[in-house]
């Protein structure tokens, strides 16, 4: 891992919030990628350390009772007591458990997949891990339709589905959760109180309508270990974006795992314009300021692991 460590560091970002890139930072070989399986057992070991993604990708029923009391993970002072339909929702043993899978796509939400025809390729792999709840009928040629777990940030509920104040509203989010029929819906649900009626909102339309899909709520130490893993790494992240987080706890359920979307620059490496996210209108505005993340440094982490073979990003057409 020093390997690693010494790559990551000499990519330091010094200004991270700024979405520039230069082609030094972020060209890929892709024509040379072979699968460094002694790396990624070692990163897979190292992460381990810090964290087990299959005890942690879930708060499990034994370990708490309606009632309880909760400190949100970035408002510590704010506090919030489990509700009889959170606790409802929660599994009896990890959806991950016992889970291996040799082949894994990871598909960020950015615009970078847009014309990429990356569609099939991705539905071809053994598991398939989303970013909040992000849509697919509609772009499934360039981003496929296969869903194992998708994630499901609580600001989704107000920014993709209008805080569900209306019918119409309600029906599309079941809609789009009867299209996951078995997948594991990853709630992070205390990061910070003012997603906590969202929270409560989406669960109980869930609990009221019959929809297949098997709930998690991440463990209130997750976040602190991933951070805590890519910190010892030298890898100074504020906070791990989703996409992030969904790669450090996939290196413990998938051998050889593959990064699509993954592009947080305004442009691709032809200087052509790239959208924030694929399927709407936010601009790169809301990453670099109102935006806890330090997306371009987690690119360039993730590059360097490319070149190294422990994963392998795909950012051009599968064509
Ligand atoms: N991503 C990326 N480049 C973009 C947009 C997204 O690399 N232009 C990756 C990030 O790892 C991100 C993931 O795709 O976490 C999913 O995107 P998004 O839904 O925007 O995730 P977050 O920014 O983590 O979510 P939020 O805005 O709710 O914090």
């Amino acid at each position: 891992i020093a390997e690693v460590e010494k790559e990551i560091a000499e990519g330091e970002d010094k200004s991270p919030d700024s979405p520039s890139y230069s082609n030094n930072t972020t060209k890929l070989s892709t024509d040379n990628w072979m699968f460094n399986r002694t790396l990624s057992n070692l990163i897979r070991k190292n992460i381990l350390r810090f964290f087990d993604p299959e005890r942690d990708i879930s708060i499990l029923k034994g370990t708490l009772k309606p009632g309880d009391v909760i400190h949100y993970i970035f408002d510590r002072q704010s506090t919030t007591n489990i509700s009889e339909n959170l606790y409802q929702l929660l599994p009896t043993a990890s959806p991950m458990k016992n889970q291996h899978h040799r082949h894994c796509a990871i598909i960020g939400n950015s615009g970078i997949l847009l014309n990429s025809s990356c569609g099939p390729e991705i539905d071809s792999y053994d598991f398939v891990i989303r970013c909040n709840l992000a849509p697919v009928e509609e772009y499934a040629g360039d981003v496929g339709r296969r869903t194992n777990l998708v994630t499901m940030n609580p600001s989704v509920v107000q920014r993709a589905f209008q805080d569900l104040a209306s019918e119409e509203w309600r029906e599309r989010f079941l809609q789009r959760l009867r299209s996951l029929s078995g997948s594991v819906l990853w709630i992070p649900a205390f990061m910070a109180k003012g997603g906590e009626e969202r929270v409560e909102w989406a669960i109980r339309l869930i609990l009221l309508h019959t929809v297949d899909v098997h709930t998690a709520f991440p463990s209130l130490r997750l976040l602190h270990a991933v951070r805590g893993y890519w910190l010892t790494n030298n890898v100074q992240i504020k906070r791990p974006t989703t996409g992030l987080l969904m790669y450090t706890m996939a290196t413990r359920f998938c051998e050889e795992i593959h990064l699509y979307g993954f592009w947080p620059f305004p442009q691709d490496s032809q200087g052509k314009p790239v959208k924030y996210h694929y399927y709407d209108t936010l601009t790169y505005e809301y990453t670099s300021h109102a935006s806890p993340h330090t997306m371009p440094l987690e690119f360039r982490t993730l590059s360097s692991l490319h070149r190294q073979g422990a994963l392998r990003l795909h950012t051009g057409s599968c064509d």
